[in-house]
């Protein structure tokens, strides 16, 4: 078995796309068409949810049946007795994934929070669950680009940023997206500590628990692009 032209699904399970077959710990496992068909979809879509009628049309596709969420239910069940070694996650709402598999990275965790700290841009993380966004987490590229200490931040909500400056087009843009759990990239002028003008080119996403897909935080990466902004302003103003 040349492990280059398999899929690697979990440490000891390994997909041939050619011949659409399985093998654990190297031998080969039987599945029936269905099953077979199933696990195609999943590892197609590795790590994203798929709804049980998605499954269903693909699976039954050409049979003239109902669909019937029961249908997929015990599909999935019997696929995963039949395949124990991977992990299809069944998610609130009747969505199905199969885990993305990842080599292990030893000591990754660890360094996290230095990969942060260590990085060039801002990186703000706030909590969506609690009272007004606040904000639970700032690297050191954040501080030094607003001049706060972390202490200072944390349990803020960014628009604090915004100092007196609040009637933007760019606020609303955020607010708005930020209500629909949507990503946003805005350029939105912010102050320095001391008081500067920053044009703050700001990145947010929201993270959601890929387990229950409910929202969980939101990330937020900033660059300042002030010197850009100036220079553009300028030229406008000569023209
Ligand atoms: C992760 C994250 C990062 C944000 N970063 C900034 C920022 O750097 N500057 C800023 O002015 N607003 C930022 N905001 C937006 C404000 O927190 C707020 O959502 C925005 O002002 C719109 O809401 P409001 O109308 O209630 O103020 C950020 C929001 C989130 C969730």
């Amino acid at each position: 078995m040349k492990e280059k032209n398999y899929i690697k699904l979990s440490p000891n399970c390994y997909w041939n796309p050619h011949e659409e077959v399985v093998y654990v710990d190297g031998i080969l496992t039987p599945l029936s068409a269905n099953k077979t068909s199933c696990l195609k979809l999943l590892i197609y879509y590795r790590g994203k949810p798929l709804k049980d009628i998605e499954i269903f049309d693909f699976v039954f596709k050409g049979e003239s049946k109902e669909f019937n969420n029961k249908t997929v239910r015990t599909l999935m069940s019997n696929l995963r007795t039949k395949l124990p070694c991977l992990n299809i996650i069944n998610h609130y709402g009747g969505f199905y994934s199969l885990e993305k598999y990842r080599e292990p990275t030893p000591d990754f965790q660890e360094y996290l929070l230095d990969f942060m700290d260590q990085a060039k841009n801002g990186i703000v993380i706030t909590d969506p669950n609690q009272k007004d966004n606040p904000i639970i987490y700032v690297n050191e590229a954040f501080t030094k680009m607003f001049g706060y200490a972390s202490e200072e931040v944390l349990g803020k909500n960014c628009r604090f940023l915004q100092g007196e400056d609040t009637e933007q087009f760019a606020r609303s843009e955020i607010r708005e997206a930020i209500k629909n759990e949507k990503e946003v990239l805005a350029v939105i002028r912010n102050y320095h500590k001391g008081g500067r003008l920053i044009y703050n080119e700001v990145q947010i996403s929201p993270i959601f628990d890929k387990h229950t897909l409910q929202l969980k935080y939101f990330l937020g990466i900033q660059k300042d692009v002030t010197d850009l902004y100036t220079l553009m302003l300028q030229l406008k103003e000569k023209k």
